[in-house]
């Protein structure tokens, strides 16, 4: 079955994934992983391990520097196929399908959920990779084929935190607020169930005061809980007949944050703008913050 996955995700075998993995272990010691350790941690001899990176390289899982020595890095393809490999592992996933969205930090994938106790077919989820530190990931390359310079560049610890601390508070939220189900977290990845409906942004709403009602209710159970969404738009809300759902959490602050009430309000003023422009609909914001901030 893994195989099966890998097929889909990317034709790795198992010699490729210990490979990458043999990156990702030596990547906490070295910026560059010596071909040396890769040749000790696989025990592949040198051609065919130099042969199979060939194709890891060009398939964009992983990297290779020259100088000072021959040296490699996992790129995010790679670090997405250890993921999933963990998810197969863990009987989570079966398969991963197409790319159902980009964000401006993160690829989201639509994959098969294995039944609970085998029982059962299996149902759609998403997975979502996290992509933090790739912009300052192009940057840093830029800047290192220029000067060589020695800074640990540590993309994929980026990226692991962020799907740490969005994987955390989905668990901390769900189900008292409405939000996709967080099922299971590995490294940069989370999966979970897909929102019902479609993008606030996308969708033309027939009872446009009962949504923003319903969204200022779970701005204020999400901030009775101790959170703030921080990055709230109709980009970051599905909507369905009877239901909204609230993605994207990585940004989200606690109100002890020093700016905590300009990102609530910002949050606030987000939906009172938008459902302004699109529905003319008028209210007052610091009547909203009021209720928002008084329990319950
Ligand atoms: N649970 C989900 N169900 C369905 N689609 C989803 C789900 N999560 C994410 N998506 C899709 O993937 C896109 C990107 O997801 P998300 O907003 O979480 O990522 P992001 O990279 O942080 O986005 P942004 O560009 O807003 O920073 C969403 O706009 C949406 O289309
Ligand atoms: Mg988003």
């Amino acid at each position: 079955m893994i195989d099966d996955v890998l097929k889909i995700f990317k034709k790795l075998d198992n010699k490729d994934l210990r490979i990458i993995a043999g990156i990702e272990i030596g990547m906490k010691h070295y910026e560059w992983v010596p071909m040396e350790e890769l040749q000790r941690y696989t025990k592949l001899q040198y051609g065919p391990l130099h042969y199979k990176l060939g194709n890891l390289i060009r398939s964009n899982m992983v990297i290779k520097t020259n100088v000072p020595y021959e040296g490699y890095q996992i790129y995010f393809d790679g670090y997405d196929a250890l993921a999933m490999n963990t998810f197969v592992k863990r009987n989570i996933l079966s398969a991963i399908g197409d790319e159902i969205g980009v964000g401006k930090e993160s690829v989201v994938h639509e994959a098969m959920k294995e039944p609970e106790l085998a029982i059962g077919e299996p149902t759609p989820v998403i997975v979502k990779f996290h992509r933090e530190g790739r912009t300052s990931f192009k940057q840093v390359k830029r800047v290192r084929e220029h000067l060589a310079d020695k800074v640990h560049f540590s993309w994929i610890y980026a990226a692991r935190l962020a799907a740490k601390r969005e994987f955390d508070v989905m668990n901390k939220l769900y189900p008292e607020v409405s939000i996709p189900k967080p099922i299971d977290h590995n490294r940069h990845a989370i999966v979970m169930a897909i929102a019902r409906g479609s993008l606030l942004v996308k969708t033309k709403l027939l009872e446009p005061e009962w949504f923003l009602d319903e969204i200022l209710r779970q701005v204020k159970i999400t901030y009775s809980l101790g959170i703030i969404h921080a990055d709230l738009s109709e980009y970051n809300i599905f909507v369905d007949m009877d239901s909204v759902e609230f993605i994207d959490w990585p940004q989200y602050v606690t109100p002890d944050h020093p700016q905590a009430d300009e990102l609530l309000e910002r949050d606030v003023s987000n939906m009172l703008t938008f459902f302004k422009r699109k529905y003319d609909i008028k209210r007052d914001v610091g009547e909203v913050m009021e209720d928002i901030r008084n329990n319950p």
